[in-house]
């Protein structure tokens, strides 16, 4: 998938190269990750490079420091089976390592290889996250500890930029709307996260003996065909994925919505007192914005790495963990729903989401660190 984005970019160099021409005076040229083939389409006209990095600044740390262990070491991360550390951050399983990465024979790991190559080749790269939030990834860059070598371009920390959008409407803000405060757990696994329909079904189960409330926004288990795997997924048939008799056992205090729900708003609806989640960043900056304590499920991508982050690090999430066959169970979704919305670990979970909420405002706001970041970024330009 991710070799298919960065070719898709690469081919649309010539445009670029045209814009290039055509518009004078470009004083930046801003990038994420996956325009890096037009990188050196910039270095020709000696426009400066400056990349918006996605994801939070654990992320980029330890992409920062892919080339050096590229050097150091031949096996893929798949194979390694040992615990990786990389300087001033987290200890991570190698299979907890950024997924594009982990097997060296593949064309995902020699793009994304690239990328992290050039990270340190920009001018400066914007981030989006703020100072509060990852400090000691945040003083590991500016340190240079990541890249060993060379200098690492300054950094930028603007967010969390998420998209407003705490004022539209849909039916499952009427239903929250009916719930007690601080009651529901939300599920919801991002815009491109599938589980099969034995693992839904375990869900379900668990939900239903935890007892709590709960919204789950549910989508169909991933189409079987190679060819078929760019098409959306089809309409969920809610009565055959999930457990019989499930969704009348349950109507009382649980509602399923099918593939998408109004995040923000949901997130920041009062009957909402935590979020389990597929770790994606977007996901993570609006649970964070809103103060809503997390459980770490990841799926793909750098998740499995930001819930080491969440957990480890960050301290706002549970672990949502995997038995033996990569099936998460019916009664660990239990045991983390209820530690999630009760006493004990939840407690802790959510003081700290109350603190980044109030942290992640301020910076925002006049004066705060990312608007201030923001202000010295423009005036560079
Ligand atoms: C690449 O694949 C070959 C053939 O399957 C295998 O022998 C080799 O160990 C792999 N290399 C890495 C670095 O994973
Ligand atoms: C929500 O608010 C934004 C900004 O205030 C506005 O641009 C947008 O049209 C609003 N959307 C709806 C659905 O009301």
């Amino acid at each position: 998938m991710e070799a298919i984005i960065f070719e898709l970019i690469r081919r649309s160099n010539p445009n670029v190269n045209n814009a290039f021409q055509s518009i004078s005076n470009i004083a930046a040229f801003i990038i994420d990750t996956f325009c890096t083939p037009a990188m050196s389409l910039a270095d020709n006209f000696k426009i400066p490079v400056y990349y918006f990095f996605t994801s939070g600044a654990f992320c980029l740390a330890q992409s920062l420091y892919i080339p050096t262990f590229h050097r150091t070491t031949t096996q893929s991360f798949k194979d390694m089976n040992t615990l990786i550390h990389s300087p001033e951050l987290p200890p991570i399983t190698s299979l907890e390592m950024i997924a594009p990465l982990l097997d060296r024979n593949t064309t995902d790991y020699w793009a994304f290889l690239e990328t992290c190559v050039q990270f340190p080749k920009s001018a400066e790269i914007i981030v989006n996250t703020f100072d509060s939030l990852e400090p000691k990834a945040i003083k590991a860059i500016t340190d240079g500890v990541c890249v060993p070598h060379l200098p690492t371009p300054p950094i930028y920390c603007v967010g969390p930029l998420v998209a407003a959008g705490g004022n539209g409407s849909h039916e499952c803000l009427n239903w929250l709307d009916m719930q007690p405060s601080g009651s529901v757990v939300y599920l919801c696994f991002g815009s491109l996260g599938v589980f099969s329909s034995d693992q839904l079904k375990e869900i379900a189960k668990g939900q239903e003996t935890s007892e709590h409330w709960f919204l789950w926004v549910v989508r169909s288990p991933p189409l079987n065909r190679k060819e078929d795997r760019f098409l959306p997924p089809p309409e969920p048939d809610l009565d055959v994925l999930l457990l019989e008799g499930f969704l009348d056992r349950t109507k009382d205090r649980g509602l399923v919505v099918k593939k998408w729900a109004i995040q923000v708003a949901v997130l920041n609806h009062k009957a909402v007192g935590g979020f389990v989640t597929h770790c994606g960043w977007n996901s993570v900056l609006e649970a964070v914005s809103a103060g809503v304590p997390m459980a770490a499920w990841p799926l793909y991508a750098e998740q499995r790495f930001n819930k080491v982050v969440l957990t480890d690090e960050m301290k706002l999430a549970l672990p949502m963990d995997e038995s033996d066959g990569g099936m998460v169970t019916a009664m660990e979704v239990e045991k983390r729903v209820r530690q999630l919305m009760e006493g004990g670990e939840g407690q802790d979970v959510r003081k700290v989401a109350a603190a980044r909420k109030e942290e992640a405002a301020m910076a925002l706001s006049d004066g705060g660190s990312s608007r201030v970041a923001l202000s010295k970024l423009v005036a560079t330009w």
